[in-house]
């Protein structure tokens, strides 16, 4: 019999494999579809500077078998919104969005928010409610479905509304199989990091028993948003490099590498240019597919290039990583460090480390880790994760911990691109790079954390030894007292004051 060859589209590939974006079971699909929704949200207030106010309702529909129900998720932000010709696409089509720029954002593929809606709609056949407006005189309004083997939009209805209040923002609304009570812990969860990740957050979130779970934001002040940056030398291959060719407008080698690249200047690009025997006035678009090939190659040996800078990233800071840890785990004490930015590959990232103690946090006989990628809690494969084999590489005593502590240790990593393993953003692959970040983040806010405990150790045993003579000092004087053949004992009140101020002031 002959084989038959078909091609599929980018949305039969993620209906085919939905497991490798997070949409596994019921349980694990409400969450992923969740998480999307307000990771998008979050990246649209963010954009345009706005502190993020999130609704989100969880309503049950109905049952639909043994293992899952059927569930109406509405998501609405005061975020962007989006302007009406892209609305059916942004949520039609798979692979299709306004992230693929060279800036951290938390949305990678044109995914997560396509991929939450196409589930409902293999799962419930139901099209997707989505209400936008970008803040103009309009309101947009549109039901649509997915053409899955054609990865396009087909749009059911579409409204326009006057916008008179200048409503801005985006809602989103669709029904999905899910199993909400396998996975309430991991949704509340997920959100409370969130919290504390993104502590100019408002998030409130009404669950399908009516529950409602408010997390309100301790400040309007946010992070210094990313900047577009190019490419890094170290981290561009064939496919970059020509694509660059095709649009250049220069007409010579050292224009090109210094309008294209990240942090190549005049002096940078001949010293590359000697370094790969190319001529400097070589007209980029003359060149053959070997001298690309290379270029290419030479770019990755030639130690001059300029590490690339850390505007392209917008790490929590210090500031506001210790606010979102105080107002969401009440720590009696936290230690925050910041890495300096630091490469992988060519992409740059930074790593954020913080170590709390005591307060909400549990004593459960181990650490309890956050992780953090792009201000995303991380959630799911926690041991296959690099932060995680580096808390346990770690020799602990060195540092005065033991693990029935409540301890607390949080790990954040920015990057324009995350080195996760999955597409389903779950955990960081183990790069000798980050790797070491991480260690020296966390040893840093472990040596911070040992002089606490060292500190609080010593105010034990001196409190400890001052109860003590508080107890007897009063006994003791009468003795002498009477020994010394008195009558009037000293007044021991004014030693014990002193005792007592101690005890304050520590
Ligand atoms: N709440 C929202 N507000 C504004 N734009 C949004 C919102 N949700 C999605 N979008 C747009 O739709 C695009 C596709 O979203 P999504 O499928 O989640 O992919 P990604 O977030 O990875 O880009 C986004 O790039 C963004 O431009
Ligand atoms: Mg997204």
């Amino acid at each position: 019999m002959a084989q038959t060859f078909q091609e599929i589209s980018p949305s039969d590939f993620f209906y085919r494999n939905r497991d490798i974006a997070g949409f596994t079971n019921p349980a694990r699909a409400i969450y992923s579809a969740i998480r999307e929704l307000v990771e998008n949200s979050l990246d649209a207030a963010e954009n345009i500077g706005v502190a993020p106010d999130i609704y989100i309702r969880l309503k049950f529909l109905g049952e639909a078998g043994r293992e899952a129900q059927v569930y109406q998720l509405r998501v609405q932000d005061n975020g962007s919104g989006i302007p009406a010709r892209h609305i059916p696409s942004a949520f039609g089509q798979v692979l299709f969005g306004s992230k693929y720029k060279l800036k951290q954002a938390r949305g990678t593929f044109g995914l997560g928010g396509t991929m939450a809606i196409l589930y409902g709609q293999i799962t419930t056949h139901q099209p997707a409610l989505v209400i936008s407006s970008t803040g103009s005189s309009r309101i947009y309004m549109y039901r649509l479905m997915i053409d899955i083997q054609r990865n396009k939009p087909l749009i059911l209805d579409r409204k326009i509304l006057l916008n008179k209040e200048q409503w801005r923002g985006t809602i989103v609304e669709f029904s999905l199989e899910g199993d909400y009570f396998r996975a309430m812990s991991k949704i509340v969860e997920y959100l409370k990091q969130t919290a504390l990740v993104n502590p100019y957050a408002n998030l409130t979130f009404v669950d399908p028993r009516g529950r409602l779970y408010k997390f309100t934001r301790v400040t309007t002040r946010m992070p210094t948003p990313p900047k577009e940056t190019l490419p890094h030398p170290y981290g561009v291959d064939v496919e970059i490099f020509q694509r660059l060719i095709q649009v250049t407008p220069t007409r010579n080698m050292i224009d090109f590498l210094r309008t294209h690249f990240h942090r190549v200047g005049e002096t940078t690009a001949r010293k590359f240019l000697e370094f790969s025997k190319i001529p400097p006035s070589k007209n980029p678009r003359k060149l053959t597919h070997q001298e690309i090939v290379h270029l290419v190659r030479m770019m990755k040996r030639f130690k001059d290039f300029l590490p690339p800078d850390a505007s392209c990233l917008s790490p929590l800071g210090k500031d506001l990583l210790k606010a979102g840890i105080l107002k969401e785990l009440e720590p009696e004490f936290v230690a925050v460090c910041q890495r300096r930015p630091s490469t992988y590959a060519g992409h740059p990232f930074i790593v954020e480390v913080a170590i709390a103690y005591g307060g909400k946090i549990p004593r459960k006989g181990d650490f309890t880790i956050y992780r953090f990628a792009n201000r995303i809690p991380l959630l799911y494969d926690e041991a296959s994760d690099v932060s995680v084999k580096v808390i346990r590489s770690m020799n602990w005593r060195r540092y005065k911990v033991t693990p029935d502590m409540p301890i607390a240790i949080l790990i954040h990593i920015c990057s324009t691109k995350v080195p996760y393993k999955t597409v389903g953003k779950e955990f960081i692959a183990d790069r000798p790079e980050v790797r070491r970040e991480v260690l020296n983040g966390i040893r840093e806010a472990a040596r911070h954390l040992q002089r606490f405990l060292t500190k609080r150790e010593h105010v034990n045993r001196e409190r400890k030894r001052l109860s003590i003579f508080a107890k007897y000092l009063p006994k003791i004087a009468q003795f002498s007292t009477q020994l010394a053949g008195k009558s009037q004992p000293p007044n021991v009140e004014i030693l014990l004051r002193s005792v007592r101020k101690f005890e304050l002031e520590n």
